[in-house]
């Protein structure tokens, strides 16, 4: 299926989608149950039994969309461990795990570790630096877009691209109701990205700019249910249903909107993109041997 971006987009592209594989962790044991960040009230009851309805259904629309869909055991006592993609980054099969800032978070990296390693994964290492993955490593085509700030330490941007041989491109965070990159900017596709500018501090919002001047400014009544904790396959966008503006904006540009309820993750400050690590070069990886 090819669409053509609208008349105000600048270059007028087909969208096409690639199937990807991820990784993704049951909310067996998702609760409010510590707080870490701004959205989080452990005041609040979590309906457990919604989420994992809004997550099975997550699960389905990735496989409808042809993607493939890999789980690792969730673990009681880590209610974060849903949000898998924290956990490391994943470029050509080489892997690079994960250090949480928060003691409540460290023993998630190791699970993730170890099951990058059981899938055979390459070079599955530990990073030095607090390194929160994709929450705050972003690949868009051959650059990874690192922020810092709230959780990731400038410090592992330089580890990251050295151990993936990619560029990394820092950008620091300034507003912490979007602590991890992940809730300020969505990948779109090998070149587009959507961001929220007042999250940026005013040097990154520059090479943002410099860098992607074709990108979909969100508007922050869309950033406030994490529309742009959105997942892509380059032509599909997975976003939550609420963020209908950006939706919209998305369809001007030729991509397809995808809307699903992820809502009772926002408990807990994460959305789709929190519970989706790309494992990008699996398929390949497993052809090879
Ligand atoms: N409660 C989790 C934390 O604060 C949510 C993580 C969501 N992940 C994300 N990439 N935004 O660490």
């Amino acid at each position: 299926m090819t669409q053509t971006a609208g008349a105000d987009s600048g270059p007028t592209d087909a969208r096409v989608a690639r199937p990807r594989s991820y990784l993704m962790c049951p909310p067996t044991f998702f609760d409010v149950v510590y707080s870490i960040n701004e959205w989080m009230r452990p005041e609040e009851p979590v309906d457990t039994v919604l989420a994992m309805s809004q997550w099975e259904h997550l699960v389905g629309t990735y496989r409808r969309l042809g993607h493939e869909v890999l789980t690792i055991d969730p673990v009681p006592g880590l209610p974060d461990m849903v949000f898998v993609t924290d956990s490391g980054l994943v470029i050509d099969g080489v892997a690079l795990g994960a250090r949480y800032r928060t003691a409540q978070r460290a023993a998630e990296a190791d699970h993730v570790l170890r099951w990058f390693r059981a899938n055979g994964l390459r070079r599955p290492t530990r990073p030095r630096y607090v390194n929160e993955g994709e929450g705050d490593l972003l690949v868009v085509g051959d650059i990874v877009c690192a922020g810092t700030g709230f959780r990731t330490d400038e410090r592992a941007h330089a580890e990251v691209a050295r151990h993936l041989v990619r560029r990394v491109v820092t950008l620091r965070l300034i507003d912490p109701r979007y602590y991890h990159l992940n809730t300020a900017l969505g990948v779109l596709d090998d070149r587009t990205i959507a961001y929220l500018p007042q999250a940026f501090a005013p040097e990154s919002l520059t090479v943002l700019r410099e860098l992607f001047p074709d990108a979909i400014i969100a508007a922050e009544a869309d950033t406030e249910w994490l529309g742009l904790n959105l997942v892509s396959d380059g032509l599909n966008v997975v976003l939550p249903g609420q963020a209908h503006r950006l939706a919209d904006q998305l369809a001007d540009r030729g991509y397809v909107p995808v809307p699903v309820d992820f809502s009772e993750f926002l408990k807990s400050g994460g959305g789709i993109k929190c519970c989706t690590l790309e494992l990008r070069g699996f398929r390949e990886l497993k052809a090879s041997r």
